[in-house]
């Protein structure tokens, strides 16, 4: 497979914030948990706060999903999933986070997203990968893992307010039983099922603020640390 003009080999530069601490040693933070438990916005603020590379795979899985929802066939266009891919609008429908639910359930899509997962993790300076498997599959040697949860109505009615938000009309309903078909489906597929890892630090928002949040989780991961 030639990686050079695709995501594998251009650095990636969409998904990546980035502050420099000079820290050289590999450092991986791996979080995962269901749709809309707030892992995205919690492993930004801890990339942020540690100063080190953040990774959405869950962009990847959407970016795929887009391209089968526009008649590509799903290993052809996550071999050839390219930077800009990650960058085209809509990824965060409703719509491309069931299709991409649906491509992730494919042994070759996911085999095929794995080497770039794990070369991520480990890059110099420190890396935090949020997803679905990252503390099971992607990377179970991480030095810290954090499982992020919420009961399906907290993540649901989160999902609502973000979609009316946009502009989108739909309704509570509708957003939480999509929320509980992606995690069933995410949750009952063979190939790297969504399920804490036996080490991870469980982390449950429904009841927390954002700041709670991601104060509880910068604290579980300094504590590692120390
Ligand atoms: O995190 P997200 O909602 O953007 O993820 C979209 C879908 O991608 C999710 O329903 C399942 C899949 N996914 C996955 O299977 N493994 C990951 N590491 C990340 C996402």
């Amino acid at each position: 497979m030639a990686f050079h003009s695709n995501v594998f080999g251009s650095g990636v530069v969409a998904m990546v914030t980035r502050t420099d601490t000079g820290m050289t040693e590999p450092f991986t933070i791996a979080i995962d948990g269901p749709a809309a438990a707030g892992k995205g916005t919690i492993s930004k603020a801890v990339a942020a706060h540690f100063g080190y590379a953040h990774l959405d795979t869950g962009l990847l899985y959407r970016a795929i999903g887009a391209k089968v929802m526009t008649g590509s066939d799903a290993i052809e266009a996550t071999v050839g999933l390219r930077a800009e891919d990650l960058e085209v609008d809509g990824l965060r429908t409703a719509e491309v986070a069931q299709a991409a639910s649906k491509v992730a359930v494919i042994p070759e899509v996911r085999a095929a997203l794995l080497d770039f997962q794990r070369a991520f993790a480990r890059r110099a300076g420190g890396a935090v990968l949020d997803g679905r498997d990252i503390g099971t599959v992607i990377c179970p040697q991480a030095e810290v893992k954090l499982f992020v949860t919420a009961s399906a109505e907290v993540r649901g009615k989160r999902r609502y307010d973000e979609l009316v938000g946009r502009g989108d009309t739909i309704t509570l309903d509708d957003v939480i039983e999509d929320v509980r078909a992606r995690d069933a489906r995410d949750m009952e597929r063979v190939e790297a099922p969504l399920k804490p890892a036996e080490d991870a630090h469980v982390l449950d928002t429904s009841a927390l603020s954002i700041s709670d949040a991601v104060a509880e989780a910068i604290a579980a991961i300094t504590q590692k640390l120390s």
